[in-house]
């Protein structure tokens, strides 16, 4: 699979900076919330906007260190601008296949990103390397395909989401990664995986 192609479909949502700025920490990833404490080093990749990652630098304090990274560098340029003067933060325009880390962080995270992924292992396997021994993972992501409607909407509008998904795995991404995901850290020897979704 051709990896541009859910490259140039991922970068549609960096259009969508209005969500992107509504997030936060405590509303968003909130199992990444109750881990963090002060002094960690986390790397928030395909951090958006930011906001998120502003959370985490609140959380950690000044004696932390948190590195947020997105490949869209309009989004990390609003996010300088929106959190830059957060102590012990930075913003790094990156990609999630070719991390410039090794052994760095307490902390790898992704939010709402590998779904968006046309080699979700591949990125998996980058941000393990770039996490300390010892460190962890935390993904928050989506199974497209458990949706339920209450009330149920209009056809026309079954019919949209269901193009929408086809789009997607079209594109190699896969609609129900959030449940792939056990599997794939076991994959990597990743042996201690708490699921709270399961
Ligand atoms: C849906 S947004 C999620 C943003 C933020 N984590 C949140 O939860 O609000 C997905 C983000 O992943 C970024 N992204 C997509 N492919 C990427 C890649 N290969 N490397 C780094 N970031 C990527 C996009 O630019 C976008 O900002």
């Amino acid at each position: 699979m051709d990896t541009n192609i859910a490259r140039n479909r991922a970068e549609l949502s960096g259009k969508l900076t209005i969500v992107l700025d509504s997030r936060s920490l405590t509303n968003s990833h909130k199992r990444l919330s109750e881990i963090l404490s002060k002094g960690m080093t986390v790397l928030d990749v395909g951090c958006g906007t930011g906001s998120i990652t502003r959370g985490i630098a609140e959380m950690v304090g000044p004696n932390g260190r948190v590195v947020g990274m997105d490949s869209n560098p309009n989004l990390i340029e609003k996010a300088r601008q929106d959190h830059g003067d957060i102590p012990g933060l930075t913003f790094e325009t990156g990609d999630i296949y070719n991390l410039p880390y090794e052994g760095q962080f307490d902390i790898v995270t992704s939010a709402r990103v590998l779904v968006w992924l046309s080699n979700p292992l591949k990125a998996l396997h980058m941000m393990k390397s770039a996490a300390k021994i010892g460190g962890r993972i935390v993904i928050a992501d989506y199974n497209h395909e458990k949706i339920s409607w209450e009330p149920q909407p209009p056809a026309s509008m079954i019919s949209f989401y269901y193009a929408y998904l086809k789009w997607r795995s079209d594109a190699g991404m896969d609609n129900a990664i959030a449940d792939q995901l056990p599997a794939m850290f076991r994959d990597l020897g990743i042996e201690e995986i708490n699921n709270p979704s399961a």
